[in-house]
């Protein structure tokens, strides 16, 4: 045990050594040693996103990555159970395209602002407002959500999934965010729509009542990337004139277009990858910054960590030995709403 435990903390300290303790490095790595012998036990597969804390995403996935890639790996894998290191939505995707599997979540409460900011009923309500008009959902949703909708996205395919429908107009659910980074993207004009009277009709985002509409929105937004301020990137700029900036589309248009690049998470470390900058600057959970720098020593990576997503982290390694340990927390998704989520969701991955 103690010889598994050794190298555990020399692989851990090769990657990590400049961005974690030594302290803790030897304390996780004896956790990690534990998941991953309970791991073989189970027969699991560990998923871990790229807001993973840095000593658990350089020690216990098989699989790292953004929304897109890790739903993909949930839909191939044989293993009898899948642990994801992610928030309920992504553990929820992971059933619905692999429902045979004992789907885990090691923290229960792991949301998201966006996945609350939406029901089944408000998409009912908005196809009865809109009919014939096809529906794009964001993966960042509930099961319920997605049954109703015609198609989901990710940040990383977004635009492609709405240009995919070559359709005139588009509800495009819930992030508005996120939205309104495709409409400038897909140059379409986009309104945000009440269908809770007596609320005022909103006809147009301008309010000139123009019905010249292509998307149609939502008001959801993500707690952690709102946050984000042009006076962060200009206050950042002062400080460090030859900085880059990459922002996550789930920042507001005037942060992505204030930004030098802004793509999935995926996209953001393709593209710390494969430039040379001074200093980077991530706009999005600040433990990806941390990953990002352990991946790539002979980068310079400035940290804005006031803004931390609360569900991301609930996930700890202590939580995901005992998710394995204890068989908890099972995800279930009831199966007439999963098979209509499924294929929203394999409709998704098949446009990439
Ligand atoms: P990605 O799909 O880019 O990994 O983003 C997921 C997410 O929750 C961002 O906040
Ligand atoms: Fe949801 Fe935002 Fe957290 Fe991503 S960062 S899981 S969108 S609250």
């Amino acid at each position: 045990m103690t010889s598994a435990i050794d190298k555990m903390y020399t692989s851990m300290q090769a990657k990590l050594s400049r961005i974690v303790p030594d302290v803790e490095l030897r304390y996780k790595a004896g956790i990690a040693v534990e998941i991953n012998k309970l791991k073989v036990k189970r027969n699991a597969v560990i998923l871990g996103h790229n807001y993973m804390e840095p000593a658990l995403f350089h020690s216990i996935p098989d699989f790292t990555g953004d929304s897109l890639d890790l739903s993909r790996k949930a839909a191939e894998t044989d293993k009898d159970v899948i642990v994801f290191c992610g928030v309920r939505f992504m553990a929820e995707t992971a059933k619905i395209l692999n429902p045979s599997k004992t789907v885990l979540l090691p923290a229960a409460k792991a949301g998201c602002s966006l996945a609350e900011s939406i029901t089944a009923a408000d998409v009912i309500a908005l196809k009865a407002k809109f009919p014939g008009v096809p529906v794009v959902t964001y993966v960042n949703t509930y099961a319920d959500v997605k049954a109703e909708s015609d198609i989901c996205c990710t940040s990383s395919n977004a635009a492609a999934v709405v240009a995919s429908l070559h359709a005139e107009t588009v509800i495009f659910l819930p992030d508005e965010y996120l939205a309104k980074n495709v409409a400038r993207e897909t140059g379409k004009h986009i309104i945000f729509p009440s269908i809770h009277p007596p609320v005022k009709e909103a006809q147009g985002e301008d309010g000139n009542g123009e019905l010249d509409y292509q998307l149609i929105g939502w008001r959801g937004r993500c707690e952690v990337h709102e946050k984000f301020t042009v006076g962060d990137i200009e206050t950042v700029r002062a400080q460090f004139p030859d900085v880059v900036i990459l922002a996550h589309p789930e920042c507001s248009p005037e942060v992505t277009t204030a930004a030098d690049f802004s793509g999935s998470t995926n996209a953001m470390i393709r593209y710390v990858q494969q430039s040379k900058a001074p200093h980077y600057l991530l706009l999005t959970e600040c433990a990806m910054g941390d990953n990002v720098a352990a991946a790539n020593p002979e980068k310079d990576m400035l940290r804005l960590c006031m803004v931390r997503c609360p569900h991301m982290n609930m996930i700890t390694m202590e939580d995901t030995r005992d998710a394995l340990k204890f068989n908890r927390y099972i995800i279930e998704v009831p199966e007439h709403i999963r098979v209509r989520a499924q294929r929203a969701v394999e409709r998704m991955i098949q446009i990439g």
